[in-house]
């Protein structure tokens, strides 16, 4: 299997990225910093030499460079079976209160850089007459929480996107499912002064992503909603 996965060099991208190489699926990954995608492909080549992986850097934010990065895709794969939209930022804010702009770099950030990708990718699932596409929302794209502000926005919009692709593309075949993870720890939340065993684990989604792989071709995983046990922070 061939995979594309936004944002793959830490946290949840990177846990994604290890499990479906440590499974034998080949990947194109992208992250604005080349050095994390070097390291990246240096960690999976060590892991399972037989999975092949290529890098691109791309801000996912700049739709250009989103639509070179599909080019890219699509010249590294004959087929695409999963597409990851994984790529996104958070910071806490209330809307009357935070810095102006910061709702636009969200939503450039995590909702159109899965518009503009998925758009690059779509044709080609429908000629394949199949496909997976996976976006990752947040438990903040479900429901209102204090300091949620433009993340919390952009994420109910990825919601919105992701419901809307699914209804569009199930009669070619190809699957949309959304992921909406609560507190997991990542890079986001070294300092952040929380209990690293308070939260969930990367690898805790990644699994759970690898389990939608699996499926006949007649079932899919509309949304996964994923807390920590003791609930969210
Ligand atoms: N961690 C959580 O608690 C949590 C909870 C719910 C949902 N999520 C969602 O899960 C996804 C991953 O979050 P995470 O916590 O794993 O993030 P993370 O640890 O901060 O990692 C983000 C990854 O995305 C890349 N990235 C960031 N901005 C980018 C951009 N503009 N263009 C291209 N790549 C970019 C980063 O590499 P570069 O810096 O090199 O670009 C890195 O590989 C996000 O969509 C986030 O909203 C996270």
């Amino acid at each position: 299997m061939n995979a594309i996965i936004t944002g793959a060099t830490k946290g949840i991208g990177k846990a994604i990225a290890l499990k479906f190489a440590s499974e034998n699926i080949n990947l194109v990954v992208c992250a604005r910093s080349q050095e994390g995608l070097d390291a990246l492909a240096a960690e999976i080549k060590e892991m399972n030499p037989r999975v092949s992986v290529q890098t691109k850097t791309c801000d996912v934010s700049i739709p250009q460079e989103v639509k070179d990065f599909g080019t890219f895709c699509l010249s590294s794969f004959d087929k695409i079976d999963i597409l990851i939209n994984n790529a996104g930022y958070f910071l806490p804010g209330d809307i009357h209160k935070e810095e102006e702009g910061l709702l636009e770099k969200m939503l450039n950030t995590n909702l159109m850089s899965a518009y503009h990708l998925s758009r690059c990718i779509v044709p080609q699932l429908q000629k394949q007459k199949e496909g997976l596409i996976i976006n990752i929302s947040s438990v903040a794209g479900l429901q209102a929480y204090s300091q949620g502000g433009s993340y919390s926005i952009s994420k109910f919009a990825l919601t919105g996107f992701s419901k809307n692709l699914r209804g569009e593309l199930k009669d070619d075949g190809i699957k949309v499912s959304t992921v909406y993870p609560g507190a997991t720890y990542s890079d986001s939340w070294k300092g952040s002064g929380v209990e690293e065993g308070r939260i969930m684990e990367a690898n805790d989604i990644a699994e759970s992503i690898f389990a939608l792989t699996k499926l006949s071709k007649q079932a899919v995983v509309e949304d996964i909603i994923l807390r920590p046990q003791l609930g969210d922070l």
